[in-house]
């Protein structure tokens, strides 16, 4: 309920101002290298909220105790963990990430490994709980939300530092989903930001180039069709993603690769193509069966024929043909 709600809300805010203040601590120097090393400044640090979770078990835990939260409430945070002895914090010498809801007030935590050999995940999150799902949260909302309806563009990145370097480079449309693929529920959210009726605004994946980002951009496209037409994918051919390559190759880097943005649909279809020689009469037709359920797919009426007459381009095929495929398949699918 609303109470309960607001109380769960000031122990973010408690357990923010603790992580900021401690990231200036002396225990904290390698948590600033990190940032450092990554090309954020201090300024950058503070612009993001950025703070770095003390070792030992129950910093946090006293000093929401001090403020009066009771056992019920901090486990329901999400914040504490709870073992034989009882309570302790979930976040030990980690640097972290408040996570933010549209209105800027953090609803839980992405954190960081900062040793190799610290035990755990190299990313651990907040779990469930009454204020954070993590398959509603996007990263970077707060901060990009304003960006997004005026650009009516969404930039969807992997990581926490990825969305700090794009905001940083200049594309400040960024977010990223916190250890999860992006779903229909965060194209629910999108899509009320970029567009009235669904189908205004663009948005844009940027995934590893390694098969995992490459399967998340196919899963995706799996999850919605009606986004397709408008749906894009950036990928950087060397791996990098946005962090390294501002890092390595600076902001301008950042925005070409977001430039180098494909259709997604073109992304699918050539996915399966390679599969095909196109050099041969039988390799441009298994190619055709394979990308025609495809195109029939995109459900808006104007831009599947502009698609049809491009796939007939990739194939070396007679548009009229590609057509006939595409609208075979289309009668094959209702
Ligand atoms: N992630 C996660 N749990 C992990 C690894 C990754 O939740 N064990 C999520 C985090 O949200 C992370 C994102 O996936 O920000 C990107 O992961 P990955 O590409 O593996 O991270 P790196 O780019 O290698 O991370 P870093 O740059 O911090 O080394
Ligand atoms: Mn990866
Ligand atoms: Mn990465
Ligand atoms: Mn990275
Ligand atoms: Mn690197």
């Amino acid at each position: 309920e609303v109470g309960r709600r607001r109380r769960l809300l000031e122990a973010h805010k408690i357990a923010d101002e603790l992580f900021v203040r401690a990231l200036g601590s002396r225990e904290a120097q390698t948590a600033r290298e990190f940032l450092t090393d990554r090309g954020f400044t201090a300024e950058h640090a503070k612009h993001f909220g950025i703070g770095y979770a003390p070792q030992g078990w129950s910093n946090l835990h006293d000093e929401l105790r001090r403020r009066g939260f009771t056992d019920d409430e901090l486990r329901a945070s999400g914040l504490v963990s709870e073992g034989q002895r009882g309570l302790y914090d979930r976040f030990r010498g980690r640097l972290m990430w408040p996570i933010r809801d549209m209105t800027g007030a953090t609803i839980g935590f992405g954190a960081r490994k900062l040793y190799e050999d610290d035990p755990g995940p190299k990313y651990l999150n907040t779990p469930e709980s009454p204020l954070y799902k993590k398959s509603q949260v996007l990263y970077g909302i707060d901060l990009a939300k304003r960006s997004i309806a005026k650009k009516r563009q969404l930039v969807v990145v992997e990581g926490y530092t990825d969305v700090m370097a794009a905001h940083l480079a200049g594309v400040d449309t960024a977010v990223a989903t916190c250890g999860t693929a992006f779903g229909a529920e965060h194209i629910k959210i999108v899509r009320r930001l970029i567009s009235d009726d669904g189908t205004g605004g663009e948005v844009v994946f940027t995934f590893d180039g390694d098969e995992a980002g490459q399967n998340a951009a196919l899963k995706a496209f799996d999850e919605d069709h009606r986004f397709l037409a408008k749906t894009f994918v950036a990928v950087e051919p060397s791996g990098m993603d946005p962090c390294d390559l501002r890092q390595h190759k600076g902001d301008e880097a950042v925005r070409a690769l977001i430039s180098s943005r494909r259709p997604l649909f073109e992304f699918a279809i050539r996915a399966g193509l390679k599969d095909y020689d196109l050099n041969t009469v039988e390799g441009r037709a298994g190619a055709l069966r394979h990308a025609a359920p495809i195109v029939a797919g995109i459900k808006d009426s104007v831009l599947r024929p502009g698609y049809e007459r491009e796939l007939a381009g990739w194939l070396g095929l007679d548009p009229n043909d590609v057509r006939r495929a595409v609208a075979a398949a289309g009668r094959g699918r209702r």
